[in-house]
């Protein structure tokens, strides 16, 4: 298989800090550059944090820049109550030498896209702001953009609010410059991303593993800080935004719809991404009241096990 060039935007996280693991460790995945974000944490605290991840897998020179400090319109909004004030629970990592590019996320981006032969795919994993900005100042890149996959929405569950996830509810103007870019999406949601986690003893386990990134990876999987104890907030052993790197290369495990999908930007749903799941025109259609929405391909199922199972494979955790 020839390799998946990829971009991650990513708020680091803990389940960024899964996911830049997994992606780095793949062998059909070439990581081409992250690019960062405030969400979880603070931008500072998010670059910090991705470079450190970097050097416990000993990755390569992969450039790294920082992108928005908050998103578009509202302040930015930490989510320290579920990652810990530095981003990554309890887990402490030595500073790295490593720096971030002296140019920003949308610049970098910008230029790894110009400057590759292949179509390359984008894996959005946290708030949409780099994006939004990317495609808002050069809409012509995104001929370069293969499609989208973004860690983000849900068609039921919210966790944020009732019905708005994390990503899209920070900035969800974001979120709709994106749905709306012409560029293929692919909706790696609540629906899924609630699901897909390791068992509590193999994850506890890895807390003594013989080497650096299964030691990380098992404080990673069982330190989050807990908001409560069932499904959808306790969330040990989540492998978390890494299942939607998993997807990218194992796409089978995920039951996906091509559905209507729009964001929504007032009052209560502001960050809702209200998925059409009806099988049949509606009345809205019949009389003339619907508008258009854009498309995405939509996780709606998963197999949890053969993800969790693919994700501790590739980094030789199994
Ligand atoms: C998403 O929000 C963040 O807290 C996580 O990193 C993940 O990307 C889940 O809603
Ligand atoms: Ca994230």
């Amino acid at each position: 298989m020839t390799t998946i060039p990829v971009i991650l935007d990513v708020d680091t996280g803990v389940d960024d800090a899964l996911a830049i693991l997994f992606a780095v460790a793949h062998p059909d995945i070439e990581v081409l550059g992250i690019s960062c974000v405030a969400g979880n944490a603070s931008l500072e605290r998010v670059v910090d944090n991705t470079l450190r991840i970097l050097d416990t897998i000993d990755a390569p020179d992969i450039p790294v820049a920082a992108g928005a400090r908050r998103p578009l319109i509202e302040p930015a909004r930490d989510a320290s109550h579920v990652h810990g004030e530095g981003g990554l629970g309890t887990l402490r990592l030595p500073p790295s030498e490593r720096t971030a590019v002296p140019v920003s996320s949308v610049e970098l981006m910008h230029s790894l896209l110009q400057d590759s032969a292949r179509p390359v795919t984008l894996v959005a994993l946290a708030p949409q702001t780099n994006l939004a900005l990317l495609l808002r100042q050069y809409p012509d890149i995104a001929s370069k953009i293969e499609r989208i996959v973004f860690m983000g929405g849900s068609a039921s569950v919210g966790n944020a609010t009732a019905v708005a996830e994390f990503n899209v509810w920070h900035d969800p103007e974001a979120a709709a410059i994106v749905l709306d870019s012409g560029v293929p999406t692919y909706m790696y949601g609540l629906d899924v991303f609630n699901r897909v986690a390791v068992d509590e003893a193999t994850a506890t386990a890895l807390l003594s593993h013989e080497t650096l990134v299964g030691r990380t990876v098992g404080s990673l999987l069982t330190n989050r800080v807990f908001a409560g104890t069932d499904a959808e907030t306790h969330h040990s052993g989540l492998i978390g935004d890494a299942g939607a790197v998993c997807a990218l290369v194992d796409p089978g495990a995920l039951y996906t719809e091509i559905r209507p999908v729009r964001v929504e930007l007032a009052g209560y749903g502001r960050g809702q991404t209200l998925v059409d799941m009806r099988s049949r025109p509606g009345e809205d259609a019949m009389h003339g009241t619907a508008d258009v929405w854009e498309t995405a391909e939509i996780a709606l199922d998963v197999d949890a096990s053969r993800l969790a199972t693919l994700f501790l494979d590739t980094l030789g955790l199994a």
